[in-house]
């Protein structure tokens, strides 16, 4: 029997990613395409049911994204959201237009019908609501079933063809009982069962990824981040010694990384592949000497990045595929969003240009980051690998404010180590999003014992943060900022003061550089 599908077609919305996270929350796999994908594209999937998003626009303007009615007949449960909803109306013959006041927040809404999607919910709910415009008529064959002061029709559906309309936002926690709504509506007009858990997925891919490499060779380069990790552990399952995994050490890695990295995945390790670690720290040091610009820091690593990589697998030989740990936020920023060019600078390298490939494996491409951990733990991969927190692929690079010495590499990995680890002792790990040592490349005058000194300031950076796209700095209590401070200038040589960073993101970034 065919695994049950729900697709979401994207028109632009902010919380599109939530809408698939729900609905799989929902225990239901979910995808995200875009708006264009085709009638018949939709019908190859075999989908059990179709969500249309949010979006920015208005649907009587003709430059926006637009749908056929055939979408609406193709006997696939249909439920529209926000702009999809009224992309439905407008479609199928009602009438949108500009309401008198835009409703935005969190907004009543008075139901007026539980046959449907509403099914269990209070007669009064509270639902988040972001609109300028709204459904005036509804088309034929449709009820309404929910209202509020400004919206006629709130919400409107047309159970016999299958189709569901809502004005506001289940996705968003703000609506309180749109999970129930998302959940009504893939259980019941879509039929799911719930078939969607961790532990099939991994079977799954395993079972997947078998059957495309057959006996080919598979070339993974491994970093130690989550998604890497997780991605050849899952590629280690499905064909063991067929896979080679390369990890290279630029030396900019945090105090004991590279170490750790080759316990877990090296010939002691626990997992059945090929592992080679390239010890390349002096290469990188040799191209970073007297360079301090920022850019060209990071365009300098990227490529040496990649010429290492490209060199150890020349010595391989030609493999069949190439794995890489794209996750699903990495798919969307690049493919739709306009945050594409903030995160191209954060893919280090992107891909070798001379390594020999017939084709690229995604394994992890339809997750997110929490469901990335959650098969990372479900693979036994060890937690402190699985809750790593983002470490960029620049590493210390980008933490070494001007330019990346051996000496200062050691300095920032040492007082980074005793930051982290006084962090966790305060037991503040899991609240703080990220938090780092960095070295400034201030140098200022402290006396220690009888003796002027002329060192290093160290900055601790620490922040909250839902998204990374912004951030705020978080407020960590003095007792262990002053325990921190007099560890690093006791134990760290050349560093006489240590300052915290107060700012937030914007103006600041989370990194230095
Ligand atoms: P910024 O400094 O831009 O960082 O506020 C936002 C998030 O992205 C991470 N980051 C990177 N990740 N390669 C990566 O894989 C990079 O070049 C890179 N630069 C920043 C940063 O650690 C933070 O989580």
């Amino acid at each position: 029997m065919d695994k049950e599908l729900i697709i979401v077609l994207d028109f632009g919305g902010q919380y599109n990613q939530l809408i698939a996270r729900r609905v799989r929350e929902a225990g239901v796999y979910c995808e995200v395409h875009p708006y264009t994908m085709t009638v018949e594209e939709l019908k190859a999937k075999n989908p059990r049911g179709i969500i249309l998003t949010g979006g920015p626009n208005s649907v009587y303007d003709p430059a926006s994204p637009h749908t056929t009615r055939e979408l609406f007949e193709m006997g696939i449960p249909v439920l529209g959201i926000c702009y999809g909803a009224q992309l439905m109306a407008y479609t199928l013959g009602g009438k949108v237009s500009t309401a008198p006041v835009s409703e935005y927040g969190k907004t009543e809404v008075d139901i007026d019908d539980k046959d449907g999607i509403f099914k269990g919910v209070s007669d009064r709910t509270i639902a988040w609501m972001s609109h300028t415009d709204y459904i005036e008529n509804m088309p034929e064959g449709f009820v309404r079933t929910a209202h509020t002061p400004v919206c006629p029709v709130a919400a409107m559906e047309n159970r016999e063809a299958g189709l569901y309309a809502v004005q506001f936002h289940p996705e968003v926690t703000h609506s309180e009982e749109g999970f129930k709504m998302l959940s009504n509506f893939v259980y019941g007009p879509c039929g799911c069962s719930g078939d969607w858990k961790m532990d099939s997925f991994v079977e799954e891919t395993i079972e997947n990824i078998r059957r495309q490499v057959g006996d080919g060779k598979v070339l993974c380069g491994l970093s130690g981040g989550v998604d890497s990790s997780v991605a050849a552990v899952l590629m280690s399952k499905a064909v063991g010694k067929q896979l080679t995994c390369v990890f290279v050490d630029h030396g900019l890695l945090r105090k004991n990384e590279g170490d750790e990295v080759e316990a877990v995945f090296g010939p002691e390790g626990d997992y059945d592949l090929n592992f080679i670690r390239v010890n390349a720290q002096q290469r990188f040091y040799d191209r970073l000497a007297g360079v301090t610009e920022p850019e060209k820091k990071r365009k300098i690593i990227g490529e040496e990045f990649i010429r290492v990589f490209e060199e150890e697998a020349k010595k391989i030989g030609a493999v069949d595929f190439l794995v890489q740990g794209t996750i699903y936020p990495d798919v969307i920023e690049s493919g739709l969003g306009k945050s594409a060019v903030i995160k191209s600078h954060h893919n280090v390298g992107g891909l070798p240009d001379h390594v020999e490939f017939k084709e690229i494996i995604e394994p992890l491409r339809m997750l997110f980051k929490d469901e990335v951990r959650k098969a990372g733990l479900e693979l036994g991969i060890p937690e402190y690998l699985v809750f790593r927190q983002p470490f960029p692929g620049p590493g210390l690079g980008v933490r070494i404010v001007g330019e990346v010495t051996a000496e200062k590499v050691k300095i920032v990995q040492d007082a980074d180590a005793i930051y982290r680890e006084e962090i966790a002792k305060a037991g503040l790990d899991k609240e703080i999003s990220q938090y780092f040592a960095a070295l400034t490349n201030m140098r200022s005058v402290g006396v220690m014992g009888d003796f002027r000194t002329y060192d290093y300031a160290v900055a601790l950076r620490a922040v909250t943060t839902s998204d990374f796209m912004t951030a705020e700095s978080a407020h960590l209590p003095w007792d262990v900022l002053e325990t921190v401070t007099s560890r690093i200038v006791n134990e760290v040589d050349h560093v006489n003061r240590v300052f915290y960073d107060c700012t937030g993101k914007p103006p600041g970034t989370i990194e230095f550089e």
